[in-house]
């Protein structure tokens, strides 16, 4: 078994976590919250997403977010781009990277996106071109690569279908995202499998919700595969609007302490992270959804 000896996480908290509070966040909060995340040590963060506000009011706020960001050097700031609009709109926010959005499956396509997988790829084709001729990084997002919340269990041939069509589009790096977290590690090694046909393994992520508690697991089998990159949530904010029941991604805390614990570098400072996660579970009035979180915090109050 070689496992990698450093890991890349891009923390989605404030678009993957954020974009599922009830509750409204003010853009000053979200802004807060990228400043802590980078000065912790994140060198990617996806900030937010640049979608329709009346599907999702909670990114409405995107420009204004982007904008209040003092940006550090050397770190990667992404955001959502669902169709040339988004993109027209996020240009003038200056991202490193865009992030098209497709599915594995034909009924979350239709729920989240309003599209076939097969118009999804016609709308992100001028998006992905756009992009790079503007010097701008294209990572896609495959979402339902195990399971999907209207079809069930998802085939590793679906997701070999949606990853062979995102690299003929020309999108530069690829994320398999369990989007409802009902993944075990051999169905997940088997939708990396299918996206490592098309794709090189430094350019595939993971992306692992946590309902199900198994993203930890899902982790380390992609990580044994040699896969380096994560997507993970600070205090494990996070779900879909569009996949009812979902929770969030799998708490950066939690990565960041079964990394350092193995001995893989991340680059980031835990303790740091903590206090990120836990000034925005404070803002939402609820406790970090990281068991690493708590247990730390719990024990600094001695
Ligand atoms: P649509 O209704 O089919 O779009 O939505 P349309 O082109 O027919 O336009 C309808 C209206 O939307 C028009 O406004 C457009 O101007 C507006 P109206 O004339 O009615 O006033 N519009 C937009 N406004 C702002 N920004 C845009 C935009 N596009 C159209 N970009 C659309 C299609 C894709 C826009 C819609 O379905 C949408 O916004 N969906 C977003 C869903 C979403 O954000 N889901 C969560 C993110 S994905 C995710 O979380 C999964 C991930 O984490 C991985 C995983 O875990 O699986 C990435
Ligand atoms: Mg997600």
């Amino acid at each position: 078994m070689s496992l990698p000896s450093r890991v890349k996480l891009v923390d989605v908290g404030p678009r993957d976590g954020l974009q599922n509070e009830k509750a409204a966040v003010p853009a000053a909060v979200k802004i807060e919250l990228v400043h802590r995340l980078q000065d912790a040590g994140l060198r990617e963060i996806e900030v937010t997403s640049f979608v329709s506000p009346k599907w999702v009011p909670q990114m409405a706020d995107n420009a204004e977010v982007m904008a209040g960001v003092q940006r550090k050097a050397g770190v990667r700031y992404s955001v959502l781009t669902p169709n040339m609009q988004g993109f027209e709109a996020a240009l003038k926010s200056h991202p490193d990277e865009i992030v098209v959005f497709g599915a594995a499956s034909e009924a979350f396509s239709q729920r989240n996106i309003n599209c076939s997988i097969a118009e999804s790829i016609e709308r992100f084709r001028p998006v992905v071109a756009a992009a790079l001729a503007n010097g701008i990084r294209v990572r896609g997002a495959m979402s339902c690569t195990v399971g999907c919340p209207y079809e069930g269990d998802v085939a590793p041939e679906r997701v070999d279908m949606l990853a062979g069509l995102m690299q003929d589009i020309g999108v530069q790096h690829i994320g398999v995202a369990d989007t409802i977290g009902v993944g075990t590690p051999i169905k997940v090694r088997r939708a990396m499998e299918a996206t490592l046909k098309h794709y090189d393994i430094d350019d595939v992520s993971g992306h692992f919700h946590d309902t199900y508690g198994q993203a930890l697991a899902n982790t380390l089998i992609s990580l044994e595969m040699g896969v380096w990159q994560f997507d993970t949530s600070v205090a494990g904010l996070g779900g879909c609007p569009y996949a009812k029941g979902a929770t969030g991604n799998v708490a950066s805390e939690d990565v960041v302490y079964m990394l350092h614990g193995m001995g893989i570098e991340t680059g980031i400072d835990l303790d740091s992270l903590i206090d990120a996660g836990k000034f925005i579970s404070d803002v939402l009035k609820r406790d970090p959804q990281s068991r690493v979180a708590k247990a730390m915090l719990s024990k600094r109050q001695g």
